[in-house]
């Protein structure tokens, strides 16, 4: 049987417990598992950066040997011809994961019939859990434990007050 090498892309803005217990799922599944962090379009909305969302994927999974971490820009799947990808892993949370996430599978495999998409579903305690909701939770203050390993509860506790002291300053000039 040939190798599985699979992409888990995302925006991991920042890492959580439910990517992480994916890419933990994943890393058993797959020969080789590349976490591949896309270039955001609209960074105006972004709380970390490339380098630093990475820094934080790789502490986070270098215990593991067959995933390495990595970003890309441009297409999904001309990324995945690149790395000699045959599938990419993404997870379904809830029921309304669904919709967009069979209409990117769909048109990712109408552009790149190579590559397979494969939905996993996270533990249930982070079918709720997203970065978004990670970041708004924690511009409004409120408690993340259990939600992101204690590192990334660190940067982004350090992140959001350190945004929130420039807005300040800002306004006051
Ligand atoms: O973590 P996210 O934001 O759900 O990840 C979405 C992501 C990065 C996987 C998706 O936007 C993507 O694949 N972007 C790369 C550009 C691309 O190939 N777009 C066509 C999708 S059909």
């Amino acid at each position: 049987m040939k190798d599985i090498v699979a992409i888990y892309p995302g925006s991991f803005d920042p890492v959580t417990n439910g990517h992480l217990d994916l890419i933990h799922r994943g890393s058993k599944l797959f020969d080789k598992l590349i976490v591949s962090i896309a270039q955001n379009l609209d960074k105006s909305e972004s709380l970390f950066s490339m380098e630093e969302r990475k820094e934080m994927l790789v502490a986070m999974t270098c215990h593991m040997d067959n995933v390495s971490v990595d970003t890309f820009d441009g297409l999904l799947v001309s990324y995945c011809i690149r790395k000699n990808a045959n599938a990419v892993l993404r997870g379904i949370r809830a029921i309304s994961d669904y919709e967009f996430e069979l209409q990117m599978a769909l048109m990712n495999r109408k552009m790149e019939p190579r590559v397979e998409t494969i939905f996993m579903m996270p533990a249930e305690q982070y079918s709720y859990l997203s970065s978004r909701i990670v970041r708004e939770i924690a511009k409004l203050g409120g408690p993340l434990k259990g939600l992101v390993p204690e590192m990334v509860e660190e940067r982004v506790r350090e992140r959001v007050t350190h945004k929130h002291i420039s807005a300040v300053g800002k306004h006051l000039l």
